[in-house]
């Protein structure tokens, strides 16, 4: 079991709880390998996932986790329901909460959402990302990933590239990384960097060949094409040029270095297909090991024990 109760930011998560989670996911990813790829450790319980904000991976990643762990799971979409008519956060989940859930994943544009869910339900709340705050389950599927590439995190030199200022993964990443005892050097325009490097605890470049000299993995986050018109990068194509993993700067390192990705990417912006369908790209790993990573979430915070395999 965990100390936490929910799973809201890892800024302030304890570490033994990350490493459990972690150190778990492994052997989730061991039931995803049998034949059946299920388990019934969570039936009987209920969860509701709602996303107020677009997902591809994390809203899929999260059902299919709570279908291989046999929980009841409701998917609520703010898009299809009555929020359009205006019902508010509070009455929404507390609707929701009088139908009898044990736990709720959310996702929601706005930073603190699901802190503020915790006030209105019993069960557990776990963030899905909220607004540029951060993406705890992001940062703890890329550490499963990492540890499974490299056999261990501490000492490890971790890239991060692009909008390191907006980005929720990035900041969930950073604390996850810190506690862990790896390096982390971010690297992107001076515009998308941000101003709390120091107390972050991470160096910055504005060389990407630098960092890519320099690191063991590299995380390249999406260019967020809806930000464009604040005019913080001067266009998409000095973007790639400067910041972009090509294939011609990644063929001339001396060293093989890992390529990550939270998705969804920008082919030919932050990243191009030469690198991001290469063999050193695990973005897709990162996808796989995103549902052992939730199932091992759900299962501390909503289970009743440790697993045995
Ligand atoms: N990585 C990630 O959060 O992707 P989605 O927005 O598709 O969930």
């Amino acid at each position: 079991m965990l100390k936490s109760k929910h799973l809201i930011g890892l800024e302030h998560f304890p570490i033994s709880d990350l490493n459990k989670i972690i150190d778990t996911s492994f052997k989730f990813k061991e039931i995803l390998n049998t034949e059946s790829r299920k388990s019934i450790l969570l039936k009987g319980k209920t969860i509701v996932n709602m996303f107020f904000e677009n997902s591809t991976r994390t809203k899929i990643s999260f059902s299919l986790a709570e279908k291989r762990l046999g929980a009841d799971s409701i998917n609520f979409s703010a898009s299809t329901s009555s929020v359009k008519k205006g019902e508010t956060l509070k009455d929404t989940v507390q609707n929701i909460e009088s139908m009898k859930i044990d736990g709720a994943v959310i996702r929601h544009g706005h930073p603190g959402s699901a802190l503020k869910l915790t006030e209105y339900i019993d069960g557990a709340v776990i963030n899905a990302g909220d607004g540029s705050h951060e993406h705890p389950t992001q940062a703890i599927l890329d550490m499963v990933t990492l540890k499974e590439k490299f056999g261990k995190i501490k000492g490890l030199k971790i890239g991060i590239v692009g909008d390191i200022l907006n980005s929720r993964v990035a900041r969930s990443d950073i604390f996850a990384l810190k506690k862990l005892g790896a390096e982390i050097v971010v690297c992107g325009p001076s515009t998308l960097l941000p101003g709390d490097a120091k107390r972050l605890g991470i160096n910055i470049t504005y060389n990407l060949n630098e960092v890519l000299n320099w690191c063991d993995a590299v995380i390249a986050l999406r260019i967020q094409l809806e930000r464009m018109h604040l005019g913080r990068i001067p266009s998409k194509r000095e973007y790639h040029s400067e910041f972009g993993l090509t294939y011609e700067k990644i063929s001339k390192l001396k060293k093989d270095i890992v390529i990550m990705h939270p998705g969804p990417m920008n082919r030919g912006v932050e990243i191009d297909s030469k690198v991001a369908d290469s063999d050193n790209a695990v973005i897709l790993d990162q996808v796989l090991n995103g549902v052992a990573s939730r199932m091992s979430i759900l299962y501390l915070l909503l289970g009743d024990g440790d697993i045995k395999l």
